[in-house]
């Protein structure tokens, strides 16, 4: 069943759609209940063993290619903030090619949806022969090149290895239960921000004919303003660009004028002001903006200026970014389709890079 179509034109789209479910058997079995019946904790089978060892690592090093190591960027904050341990990312290549210290003390985490990737598991190699433990994302077969379902549900898995680190210590127990409500109520959130699809296909048809987009993302959402515009140029072949908010000054914003289409993500989360600032100093430039942002902000986000606005549930930060990036999916979808290239097989990529 998994490779078929069903109703759907093609396997991106189907994959996109797939996300309530596949993000529920991500979670099978793993959450904890209680008493009641809100989760208490998170079972991870692969991990229960290693977590004492992880926990007293001087790193947690994530390593990934593509839409891989993006589903880890969008983890760290949270893995940083509940196992106390401070995480670095490497891009298996880049580790490769400076041969990077890895030390001892630390935990290396492998990200990858196929297994297969050439760079990624040189990098394993050069550190280790074989894993000591590990997760399964269990999201099912993915037949899109472009990743979806996959970087949606590995984004879930590092979340609960963050909460499994975490133990349960008095002072991060609210912070742990929020977590989970979220992660239980998730695949019903996604539900409902698929139901966006007509509005980003219209969108698609104003953008069809652009040569160019970017993305400004920031905290947990910097890895969805890169993975957003990793979707729009690998299946849309449009020039896309994600921009840590933060660097605005640095560089992009001599790019922006009244014709440069820049998506903005501004949902609510510690980084929501100073996003309202960027979209203030985007409006000055008169800058095209389309802002996502969290359901009611319309108004407040497009406080001096024109823009469009995308409005998404509101869910616990560190899963926003699950919530964020379906809009984008749909967007690299519909564009793709409308400008007439191959949605499942973009030209010159591959699902998995077994070579370098
Ligand atoms: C290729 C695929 C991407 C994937 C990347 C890493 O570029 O087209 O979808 O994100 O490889 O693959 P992995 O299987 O290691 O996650």
């Amino acid at each position: 069943e998994q490779i078929m179509k069903g109703n759907y034109d093609h396997f991106m789209q189907k994959e996109i759609h797939e996300q309530p479910e596949s993000l529920t058997t991500t979670m099978r079995g793993r959450l904890i209940s209680g008493d009641s019946s809100k989760a208490k904790g998170v079972l991870l089978g692969g991990l229960k063993d290693h977590l004492k060892t992880i926990r007293r690592s001087r790193r947690i090093v994530f390593i990934g290619c593509g839409t891989s190591y993006n589903a880890a960027l969008a983890a760290r904050p949270f893995m940083e903030e509940l196992s106390g341990v401070p995480v670095t990312m490497e891009i298996a290549s880049d580790l490769l090619d400076r041969e990077g210290p890895i030390y001892r003390e630390d935990t290396v985490v492998f990200v990858s949806q196929s297994g297969e990737t050439a760079d990624t598991l040189q990098a394993l190699n050069a550190i280790a022969r074989e894993t000591d433990c590990g997760v399964h994302i269990n999201a099912g077969c993915e037949i899109g090149v472009a990743s979806t379902k996959a970087y949606t549900s590995q984004i879930v898995v590092m979340t609960m290895v963050a909460l499994a680190l975490g133990g349960d210590t008095i002072s991060s127990q609210a912070r742990r239960e929020a977590t989970l409500d979220g992660l239980l109520d998730l695949p019903n959130k996604v539900r409902e921000v698929l139901k966006l699809d007509d509005e980003l296909k219209s969108l698609a048809k104003l953008l069809m004919c652009e040569q160019s987009l970017l993305v400004f993302g920031r905290g947990c959402n910097y890895a969805t303003a890169l993975e957003g515009a990793l979707k729009v140029k690998e299946v849309a072949l449009m020039h896309s660009e994600g921009i840590l908010a933060g660097e605005m000054k640095h560089g992009p914003l001599a790019l922006v004028d009244e014709t440069l289409p820049i998506i903005v993500i501004a949902t609510r989360d510690a980084c929501f002001r100073k996003q309202q600032s960027v979209i203030q100093q985007l409006h000055a430039r008169k800058g095209r903006l389309i802002v996502i942002c969290s359901k009611g902000d319309a108004s407040l986000v497009c406080a001096g200026g024109s823009c469009r606005v995308i409005e998404v549930p509101q869910v616990v930060d560190c899963l926003q970014p699950v919530i964020n990036i379906v809009p984008l999916q749909l967007l690299a979808y519909h564009l793709t389709v409308l400008r007439g290239f191959n949605v499942d097989q973009p030209r010159n990529l591959a699902k998995s890079v077994t070579t370098q």
